[in-house]
């Protein structure tokens, strides 16, 4: 019973997008200790390379893969899905906001957080199906959010995204579900990374209600990888077309 671990990755390949920071960091990170080979990918290869830095090798002591991608670029999505060896796990993690209330939401603004939040994944699956990419069997998992359903004011180009992002899902596990292909999505609440940054609200605001979460804090990446690994293994295996809250209890 020793070697018995229902959640190995091992013997899998695994993309995961937005892995050069935050939640998409600490998902390859976990992945690849699970003894997954992944393929990074994200704008900026420094910080893709410090996140290969934290990682073991994959089991079979293949190499990870680093390559960068802007993934609002269509060429970009090509090249990328180009150097790509056949997948079983995808996360489509990659994600930004920026909070605006109604009335002065920004047709720019909006159009980068549509593009990257929702068109991007969509444009990002489309050319993995077509060219043949994740095999059967696969799992792929997007880091959707806890905001499509829980609104803040200021949220709502972001919580629209992502609630897109979840019946978009949805439509995808039905579509690939002869081939056994798996498709789920994760939804955390507040997550302490970068992307807090982007929000005009100041730490201590953030402080003040992360006490409002019935567990006391806001999550750290760490908290959100084993379930991406569970998503991805086959533990998982009878789940499809399900979105999960994650969430230290603020969504109940
Ligand atoms: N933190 C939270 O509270 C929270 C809560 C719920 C959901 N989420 C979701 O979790 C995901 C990860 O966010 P995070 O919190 O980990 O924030 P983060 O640290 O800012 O990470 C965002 C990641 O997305 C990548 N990215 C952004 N635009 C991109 C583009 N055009 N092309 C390729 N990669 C791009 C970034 O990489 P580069 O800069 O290198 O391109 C970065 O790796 C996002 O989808 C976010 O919406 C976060």
């Amino acid at each position: 019973m020793k070697d018995y671990n229902p959640f190995s990755l091992c013997g899998k390949t695994v993309l995961v997008t937005g892995a050069s920071s935050g939640i998409g960091r600490g998902i390859a990170v976990e992945c690849a200790k699970m003894g997954a080979r992944v393929v990074l990918s994200g704008r900026n290869e420094e910080q893709l390379c410090e996140t290969l830095s934290q990682m073991p090798l994959a089991e079979n002591k293949e190499a990870h893969l680093v390559v960068p991608a802007d993934l609002a670029n269509t060429e970009s999505i090509d090249a990328l899905v180009a150097q790509l060896p056949k997948l079983e796990g995808v996360v489509q993690n990659a994600g930004i906001n920026k909070r605006m209330t109604c009335q002065f939401i920004k047709e720019g603004d909006m159009q980068n957080i549509l593009r990257t939040n929702l068109e991007s994944p969509i444009l990002l699956q489309k050319a993995l199906l077509k060219k043949k990419k994740i095999a059967d069997g696969g799992s792929v998992v997007f880091t959707a959010s806890l905001a499509a359903w829980r609104q803040t004011p200021g949220n709502a180009v972001y919580s629209a995204s992502k609630a897109g992002i979840i019946a978009y899902a949805k439509t995808l596990a039905v579509e690939l579900a002869s081939r056994k292909i798996r498709v789920n999505c994760i939804l955390p609440g507040m997550v302490w990374t970068d992307i807090l940054n982007n929000t005009k609200i100041d730490t201590e605001t953030y402080r003040e209600n992360e006490k409002t979460y019935p567990l006391g804090r806001y999550g750290v990446p760490a908290d959100i990888s084993p379930l991406a690994v569970y998503l991805l293994s086959e533990a998982s295996s009878w789940m499809t077309g399900t979105s999960i809250n994650i969430d230290g209890g603020a969504g109940v």
